[in-house]
């Protein structure tokens, strides 16, 4: 996961797992992973994921933050991958990242770098259109943490409907408490 190295003695939170694409690729690397969303449905096929391949040290759990639900546990690395995008008050999830992450633990957010609203063709639900890496980087400090490291994780090449094709890259930015 980009500069963390990831070892079988951590507990992770992928926050808004979705479907676990995150969740199940981390899952063989580490001690605990807990696949949290705000949607029954994403979780349901999550579960049906961990029972399908017997996997033990998967949990699931349902959080929206956004409505002040706030995190029971504390983690060696809280990560959230294309969600923060979904999400309005980052000042509020920044806090409860910071408090749900060990000390010395850390913080890694994949997420869209700004997209001028062109990636989601359908917008329901989509409050950032993309993030700006300075501003991301200021949510981090500002929510506490250090060492703050970015780097280009991927890019995605789309049809737009005007005819025009683009490429949009995906950030990955680490913080440490
Ligand atoms: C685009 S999907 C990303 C899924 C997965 N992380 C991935 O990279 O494939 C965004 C997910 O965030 C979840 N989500 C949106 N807002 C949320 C919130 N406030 N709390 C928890 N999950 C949220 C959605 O339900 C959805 O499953």
């Amino acid at each position: 996961m980009g500069e963390v190295k990831l070892n079988h003695n951590m507990n992770v939170l992928d926050f808004g797992c979705g479907t676990g694409l995150v969740t199940l690729q981390l899952q063989p690397s580490v001690r605990t992973i807990t696949g949290a969303d705000s949607s029954h449905g994403m979780l349901d096929v999550v579960r049906s994921k961990i029972e399908e391949r017997k996997l033990t040290n998967v949990k699931t759990e349902f959080i929206d933050l956004e409505k002040g639900v706030v995190l029971k546990n504390k983690y060696h690395l809280v990560v959230s991958s294309m969600t923060l995008h979904h999400v309005e008050d980052l000042g509020y999830i920044f806090h409860e990242f910071y408090n749900g992450v060990l000390s010395g633990g850390h913080l890694c957010i994949a997420d869209l770098d700004s997209d001028g609203g062109d990636f989601h063709r359908d917008k329901t639900g989509v409050v950032h259109f993309g993030f700006d890496r300075s501003e991301m980087r200021r949510l981090f400090m500002q929510g506490g943490f250090q060492d703050v490291r970015d780097v280009t994780a991927a890019a995605v090449v789309k049809d737009l409907p005007d005819g025009t094709v683009r490429e949009f890259t995906v950030f990955l930015m680490t913080g440490r408490k």
